[in-house]
């Protein structure tokens, strides 16, 4: 029975503008996280047109990693990490994103961050974007729906590739490309590629263009990487939530497989250089008419993936509408029912530790490639209690039984798997509402939702927990 690998990577996993703030310190430029409110629970984040002054937007600040990663990775290195993945924030390297000249201060910023990480033998793993583009770039020319795009994020990636070749081995080009399926989320459209959707524009056609350049840039930018450090390894990055069929009727099941396929056929495109049979189907059914060049084909197929890198938070349970078409895709309607089996997280996210292992299965049945699980974690509301402590079980609980999970599917299913990064390892601002309050960290940050607090860090139980699981590889959990 194999176990888990003498050089896997335990750590953590952040992203620029989630917890860096700073946000036009050094040349930083304004990026489309700076332009979002915070939201709650119940209330979505707003998007506004610019920066108005009386809103809060709470990635401005986040946690001032910018000035304290010093401190937060010495205490990474406490823990006994062997890897931290953050991103690399576009709009400090080139601030408006079509500018001719990188910004010098902002990419010392992450040669000092990479030399403190390796000083304590801390693998950087970096996602090129997570979430964010320069906002000029929405105003501009619209996002990602413009094909200059791509010209301008191979800039940005040659740009960090050839500064940071001796620095950084593991990279990943977008972040969760594939969030933007769902036409329901307006968020995701914003977030992962910079879209505002016109009156009368058709969302859905405006999402496949944007993909497209998207998967065309990711390519390109994996040729570049190779081109300049052979042994860089290059990574997509996909969100992955089970989605099971509510009954055993096969029109469940279809309809399960077929969300299955649709949220991941940017692995497919990524995986194989070839967009699916069906999507083509789909496509010609819609009478879309894309711009994918011949040129593309081939760039896409010249450009493709080392290693599959995703999150796992949930999975979810579908089931098939009575007039579901007959290729059964329904982009804008809501199949997605409650689990009645699973509990939820305190926002409503299925705790299904199994789905781990099953996505994994999942993953390594289709495509044959190395894994690596880069975001797994439990976002949960913590007090601290008279003792000065945060005494958070129910965070150990679920990294414990997620972290079974994940052992079971390399010591049964024989997954090749190069390592496991939590998310949030340290307090962060949540991008889907941008609360403090949704915490997944194993350092507290005292900050609220307000922006208040003296952002003073404070080591939680499950700290020490993971401190010891890491010391073990795995065995001490
Ligand atoms: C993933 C993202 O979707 O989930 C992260 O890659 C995000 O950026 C994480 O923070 C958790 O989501 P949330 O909304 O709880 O912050």
């Amino acid at each position: 029975m194999s176990e888990l690998k003498k050089d896997f990577l335990w750590g953590g996993s952040a992203a620029a503008h989630q917890l860096e703030g700073a946000w036009q310190i050094d040349g930083k430029g304004i990026s489309i996280a700076d332009v979002m409110t915070a939201g709650t629970k119940k209330k979505s984040r707003e998007i506004t047109d610019g920066i108005l002054p009386e809103k809060i937007y709470p990635n401005h600040e986040g946690i001032d990693f910018y000035h304290h990663y010093k401190e937060d990775i010495k205490l990474f290195a406490e823990m006994g990490f062997k890897a931290f993945r953050t991103s690399i924030a576009w709009t400090r390297i080139y601030p408006n994103g079509d500018d001719r000249e990188p910004n010098e201060k902002g990419l010392i910023f992450y040669d000092n961050l990479f030399d403190e990480l390796h000083k304590y033998g801390i693998e950087p793993v970096i996602t090129l974007t997570q979430f964010e583009m320069p906002y000029h770039l929405v105003v501009k020319y619209g996002g990602w729906r413009n094909r200059k795009m791509i010209s301008f994020f191979t800039r940005f990636a040659e740009t960090v590739f050839n500064r940071y070749r001796n620095k950084v081995k593991y990279w990943m080009t977008f972040n969760e490309i594939n969030n933007q399926t769902s036409m329901l989320n307006k968020w995701s459209l914003f977030t992962n590629s910079g879209l505002k959707i016109k009156a009368k524009e058709d969302a859905e056609l405006t999402m496949f263009q944007a993909s497209h350049y998207e998967l065309v840039a990711s390519s390109l930018a994996i040729q570049i990487g190779h081109k300049i450090n052979p042994n860089f390894q290059i990574g997509g990055m996909f969100s992955m939530g089970p989605i099971y069929p509510v009954t055993p009727d096969p029109k469940n099941v279809f309809k399960a497989q077929r969300l299955m396929q649709l949220n991941h056929w940017y692995v497919d495109v990524q995986s194989s250089g070839r967009y699916p049979k069906w999507l083509k189907q789909y496509f010609s059914t819609k009478g879309y008419n894309l711009d994918i060049t011949l040129i593309d084909e081939d760039i896409l197929r010249e450009g493709t993936i080392d290693y599959i890198g995703f999150s796992y938070y949930a999975s979810h349970v579908v089931e098939a509408s009575k007039n579901e078409p007959q290729n059964f895709i329904t982009p804008t309607a809501n199949n997605i029912i409650k689990n009645l089996t699973l509990k939820d997280s305190e926002w409503n996210w299925t705790i299904d530790p199994v789905g781990l292992r099953f996505a994994l299965n999942w993953f390594n049945d289709r495509y044959k490639l190395p894994l690596f699980i880069v975001e797994n974690g439990l976002g949960a509301k913590d007090s601290i209690t008279e003792d000065g402590k945060i005494h958070d079980s129910y965070r150990i609980n679920y990294l414990r039984q997620h972290i079974q999970q994940v052992k079971l599917a390399v010591e049964y299913d024989g997954i090749d798997l190069i390592g496991y990064l939590t998310w949030g390892p340290i307090d962060l601002v949540s991008a889907g509402t941008g609360e403090m309050s949704k915490r997944y960290g194993f350092i507290f940050v005292d900050r609220n939702d307000q922006g208040k607090g003296s952002l003073k860090r404070i080591k939680k139980d499950s700290f020490n927990w993971y401190k010891k699981v890491i010391a073990s590889n795995g065995e001490n959990i």
